[in-house]
């Protein structure tokens, strides 16, 4: 089963997609990962794509066409979750294509539902153990014991770059421009589900799973 995630930043894509690849074993496809990895990484895409991602824009579609191609076949058995992707409406008619050359086809697009301005807050307290990868919040979910890891007892953390204000208003900006007009595009195959993203994270994963499930 392949399903897009679609929501503006901080509306809990990744921490849905984290959890269907544990509990269901699918493969998350986040460009936003890929991009961090090719940043950190130093290779030519990471450096030309740097400047765009901390001013909150979107990169070009050609280059997140172009990393979603290389990892699409490794979702080929157990199914794609694709997160941040498509964000545009070119972008999703290149995922059409790269589906159907390799015979394969959406089921949902799962469209989260938020108010935004909650989500603020959301995105610019969170932080993440730079050894594992857990996920933290100044408010909502400190580590049990201050400055460790719970899950690997690393002392390092760190904040993504864009995670400040002023990128997210641009981010999401971005969103409501050039993002939300692809539900349409979606709307006409028929594959849109919507799911209270405001909810809890169980909440909103016990939600997406009836929906999956209703599949089978
Ligand atoms: P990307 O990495 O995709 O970022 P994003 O879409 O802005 O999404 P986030 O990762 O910020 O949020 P999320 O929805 O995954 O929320 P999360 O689960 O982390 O993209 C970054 C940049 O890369 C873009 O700005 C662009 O420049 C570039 N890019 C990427 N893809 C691109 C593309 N296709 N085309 C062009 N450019 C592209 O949750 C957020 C926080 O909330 C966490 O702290 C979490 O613990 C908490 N949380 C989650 N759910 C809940 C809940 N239900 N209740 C309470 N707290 C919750």
């Amino acid at each position: 089963m392949d399903i897009i995630l679609l929501g503006p930043p901080g509306a809990g894509k990744g921490t849905q997609a984290k959890r269907l690849e544990q509990m269901r074993g699918m493969i998350q496809l986040s460009t936003g990962d890929m991009l961090r990895s090719a940043r950190e990484a130093g290779t030519p895409v990471g450096l030309r794509v740097r400047e765009v991602m901390d001013r909150g824009e979107l990169v070009s579609d050609a280059i997140v066409s172009a990393l979603i191609g290389e990892h699409l076949d490794s979702a080929r058995d157990k199914g794609a979750i694709f997160d941040g992707y498509p964000r545009t409406l070119h972008q999703a008619e290149a995922l059409e294509f790269l589906l159907d050359e390799r015979g394969r086809n959406l089921d949902y697009v799962i469209e989260l539902v938020v108010d935004e301005e909650m989500l603020v807050e959301r995105i610019t307290g969170r932080f993440t153990c730079a050894s594992c990868g857990a996920g933290y919040h100044d408010r909502f979910h400190l580590p049990k014991a201050q400055g460790t890891c719970d899950i690997c007892g690393n002392h390092e953390f760190k904040r993504r770059p864009d995670d400040n204000e002023q990128t997210v208003r641009t981010r999401m900006a971005e969103y409501r421009a050039k993002t939300a007009p692809i539900l349409p595009f979606y709307e006409e195959k028929g594959m849109v589900r919507r799911v209270d993203g405001m909810a809890s994270v169980e909440e909103v994963a016990a939600a997406i799973d009836a929906i999956l499930d209703s599949k089978a």
